[in-house]
């Protein structure tokens, strides 16, 4: 038989999605006979429930949807985007460690690349801002190893082929040469492992310096490096038109309605 759809969970999912504690945890809890649905104990955490509609209580306590919560991060170069790390180096959740949510990252910067992150705790949100079909706009400025000639952008714009498959055509437009380097920014609709420096080396030279200066019409503004903003409702529905998630909460429940969408500031390089 085919898994209900969305709005029904398994109840240990909706005990961890509302934001108090693990999968684990919930699956303790419901072992314990903390938990009730309609007023009944249950003990199977793969029951399938329906949080508006059945009434789900942790120790008498209701249980509600966590508030749906997006952040954009301006992550500086050397921090993982991943939860642990096990060389113990930074990771992007020492940077919102004030945000009070547990916020997964939308997609992947690497290490090396610095720029703006979205994390969300809206999982539905966050696949439809990642899968390619939705073709979000990703907007970088590369420093490249070696001045390009404009045959070379020209192959950057049209798409290049890569080991995985043809690049889409993309945006790309010479910022400026210094010495030796070119400044490029280059805007694509795809989120491939490490495509921006596969597609510069298709071309013939390597990135140097790789910032994500915007995602969509989301742009650095005047955020400061290694901090976090809320995204104001009007950056959430621009980023994806038409998805009826819920509207951004800041922890503590106050709407986010300042638009704050910026002029580019003098961090972009
Ligand atoms: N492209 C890359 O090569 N690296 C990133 O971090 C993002 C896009």
């Amino acid at each position: 038989m085919m898994p209900p759809q969305r709005p029904l969970k398994t109840l240990e999912r909706v005990l961890s999605k509302a934001g108090l504690g693990s999968r684990t945890d919930a699956r303790s809890w419901i072992g314990a006979r903390r938990v009730r649905v309609n007023g009944k104990v249950v003990e199977t955490p793969d029951m399938w429930v329906d949080l508006e509609r059945d009434r789900i209580t942790l120790d008498g306590r209701a249980v509600r949807a966590a508030k749906k919560v997006y952040v954009l991060v301006y992550k500086p170069k050397g921090y993982i985007t991943t939860y642990k790390d096990p060389e113990g180096r930074p990771t992007v959740y020492d940077l919102i460690r004030d945000a009070g949510a547990w916020l997964g990252p939308v997609g992947r910067l690497d290490l090396d690349t610095s720029g703006l992150l979205i994390m969300t705790n809206d999982t539905q949100f966050a696949e439809r801002l990642s899968n390619p079909e939705y073709k979000v706009a990703k907007t970088y400025q590369v420093k490249c190893a070696d001045l390009l000639g404009e045959e070379q952008i020209a192959r950057l714009r049209a798409g290049v082929e890569l080991s995985d498959g043809p690049t889409r055509p993309a945006a790309a437009a010479r910022l400026r040469d210094t010495g030796k380097y070119t400044h490029l920014e280059l805007t694509i609709t795809e989120g491939r492992n490490r495509q921006v420096r596969r597609m510069v080396e298709a071309v013939g030279s390597k990135v140097l310096k790789l910032v994500r200066v915007a995602i969509g019409p989301v742009r650095i503004g005047d955020l400061p490096i290694g901090k976090w903003r809320p995204l104001t409702e009007a950056e959430v529905r621009e980023l994806c038109p038409g998805y009826a998630g819920g509207a951004p909460e800041r922890p503590g429940g106050r709407p986010v309605r300042t638009p704050r969408a910026g002029k580019p500031g003098k961090r972009q390089r």
